[in-house]
């Protein structure tokens, strides 16, 4: 979950490692650190943002032009300065920065422990670190055949990176089930757990596949051996995004600025794969298995979070449109579960980062059983888009706000193009719909450009419930999701109790938790079964909730009940997510922003979850 950073070359070390320790602060920012190697192993260390490290830097001490930098998500002890990466090792001859979990470190430990190993943290980062110390002793071997003999003795998830103050002029990384990636400079290397710190030196990159490990070495040369010790060579890849792409480019989170990139982001989404004039969909990915996808008994769809929410509408979108049977599978659950699940079946893995553990764990499980997998990402060459059969990328842009929003819109454009184009194979639609639709879609990116205008007025309603200490998000159909997902928001980043629930569902329970302080945000844009949610309302409002009704401008009943109204473009109801999503959105904003949150680093969370 952390963020890794190493560098080795000619130039100074230190602002590279803390600039991009800065860039990749959203994966995890419990605390930071830094080793640097000028003859002696300099660390640095602190609790909290990277921020706070530079604080105790000492400005003489940081000469160096190797060294390598991290920032915690702590699994293992608390996040204090202690237990903040670089670890030593015992001799001090080594540092170690961990993404990831050695689960069997507590054997270990013991074991080193026996040996006369002292332990001077909590992590399971320095016990690997002093395995490592102790296979190279014992087998008197090198720094790169030690880390890769230690790593066949762990059992874990990890990305590392070492530096040895016996060799300054090599770097040793691995990885299993985080990701790493290298930037081959001019005349330098810059390791990191994904792009964004390498960008603005070199656009050639190489990614480490799993169970393989790096030696990185000053002379311009590298190596790339598997951790079963056979040699592999991977083509140079070029990065794609710009660096402006990363920057707030003027917004005051990443979020807010992720929240309105999301018309072009669908733009991006769409791009290519459709067209409503001439009435084609083009998804490359499924074109390549059309068959097998056609044949599909049943789609599985697997996810966390936010991109589960989109699992679900697309759910409904497959099963309205192209009448197959999807199932909707947390994939930590769907891992551990034993599912049923055969040859005939098509999963969907739908992650933002392509790294979260959990679904890579149930992609596993899905391709041993014989199913085909769909992998729908945002991050160009990440490990879910690598192993999957097929898929498509979002083209969102780099996310970097903990916050999913655009990521989430851009997922459910392109379950609408599954859907639609399966729909389009077995004869399930109109020809005249799916151009109706497919219209309506293009059209989505400039009904959201409208919705975002509302920003002020949600602003007002966002300042009325900052307060509160609950909150109820309620919808029907295609907008139950939404509730979900708007829920989730407003969790992250406020600290604000809050729960989605489908409409009609209430009444059986949680209708016991309103009266006058429980605000009750409504998704009541459907077409279908408007009368129903109508009377949903009303049961809210004769328990006397609060009452913040997303309607449409042709509504005539919910305005006349609801405290607050959002009025949103009308639009297809199956496309009504990629509407009624944005005020839920700049809602759970400015709640959090009043509240004195941090946005785009909610406590305890991390952006990519690279541990079960
Ligand atoms: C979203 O706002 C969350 N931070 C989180 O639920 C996220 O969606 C989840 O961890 C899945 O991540 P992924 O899409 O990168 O796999
Ligand atoms: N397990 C390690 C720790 O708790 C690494 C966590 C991380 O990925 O940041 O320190």
């Amino acid at each position: 979950m952390c963020g890794i950073v190493g560098y080795i070359g000619t130039r100074d070390a230190f602002p590279i490692i803390i600039k991009g320790l800065k860039r990749l602060e959203y994966r995890g920012y419990d605390s930071a650190g830094i080793a640097l190697l000028n003859g002696d192993m300099t660390v640095f260390k602190k609790a909290g943002k990277v921020s706070e490290l530079e604080k105790i830097v000492i400005p003489g001490e940081t000469i160096a032009n190797i060294g390598i930098g991290h920032t915690r998500w702590a699994t293992h002890g608390e996040p204090n300065d202690r237990n903040a990466h670089p670890h030593l090792s015992q001799s001090g001859n080594l540092a170690i920065i961990h993404n990831g979990i050695i689960e069997n470190y507590s054997s270990i430990k013991e074991e080193l422990s026996k040996r006369g190993y002292v332990f001077h943290s909590d992590t399971d980062t320095e016990v690997l670190v002093n395995l490592i110390e102790e296979v190279q002793k014992t087998e008197k071997t090198t720094l790169d055949n030690a880390v890769r003999i230690a790593l066949n003795e762990v059992v874990g998830a990890y990305a590392i990176v070492v530096l040895n103050k016996n060799n300054p002029d090599q770097l040793v990384a691995a990885r299993k089930g985080s990701p790493m990636v290298i930037g081959i400079g001019e005349d330098d290397f810059f390791i990191a757990s994904d792009a964004s710190p390498i960008i603005e030196y070199t656009k050639n990159v190489v990614y480490l596949d799993d169970q393989e490990y790096a030696v990185i070495n000053r002379n311009g040369t590298y190596s790339i051996r598997t951790l079963g010790n056979v040699e592999k060579s991977h083509a140079i890849q070029k990065l794609e995004f710009s660096l402006e792409a990363i920057e707030k480019g003027g917004f005051e989170h990443f979020m807010l600025k992720e929240i309105y990139e999301q018309p072009k982001a669908i733009e991006d989404a769409l791009r290519g794969r459709m067209n409503a004039s001439q009435g084609w969909i083009k998804l490359g990915g499924l074109n390549e298995f059309i068959n097998r996808i056609d044949n599909a008994g049943r789609f599985i769809v697997t996810a966390c979070g936010t991109s589960w929410h989109s699992g679900l509408i697309g759910e409904y979108l497959i099963e309205d449109l192209a009448r197959v049977p999807v199932e909707v599978e947390y994939a930590s659950e769907f891992r551990y579960r034993n599912p049923i699940i055969n040859e005939k079946d098509v999963v969907i893995a739908i992650s933002q980062s392509g790294e979260t553990a959990d679904t890579l764990a149930a992609i596993e499980l899905a391709k041993e059983r014989q199913a085909l997998v769909y992998g729908i990402c945002n991050v160009i060459g990440s490990s879910i888009a690598r192993t999957s059969h097929a898929g498509s990328y979002t083209h969102a842009g780099p996310e970097i706000g903990v916050a999913s929003t655009k990521a989430f819109s851009t997922q459910i454009s392109l379950l609408t193009l599954i859907a639609l184009q399966l729909a389009q194979v077995k004869g399930t639609i109109a020809t005249s719909k799916l151009r109706e639709i497919l219209y309506e879609l293009e059209n989505i990116p400039r009904k959201i450009e409208e919705t975002l205008l509302l920003d002020a007025q949600i602003k007002e309603i966002a300042a009325i419930y900052k307060d509160a200490t609950n909150f109820l998000y309620l919808g029907r159909g295609y907008n139950f999701p939404v509730a979900l997902e708007g829920a989730l928001k407003l969790k992250e980043i406020s600290y604000i109790h809050a729960e989605g629930y489908p409409a009609a569902e209430m009444k059986h329970g949680p209708i016991a938790l309103i009266d006058e302080n429980m605000p009750v945000v409504f998704l009541a844009t459907n077409q279908s079964a408007y009368e129903k949610i109508v009377s949903n309302v009303q049961e809210v409002k004769a328990r006397k909730g609060k009452i913040i009704a997303v309607i449409h401008k042709s509504d005539t009943q919910i305005r006349e009940l609801a405290d607050h109204i959002i009025e949103v473009p009308e639009t297809e109801e199956i496309l009504s997510p990629l509407i009624t999503i944005v005020p839920l959105q700049l809602l759970a904003y400015h709640i959090a922003i009043l509240r004195g949150c941090n946005v785009d680093q909610p406590r305890n969370l991390a952006k990519s979850v690279t541990v079960e």
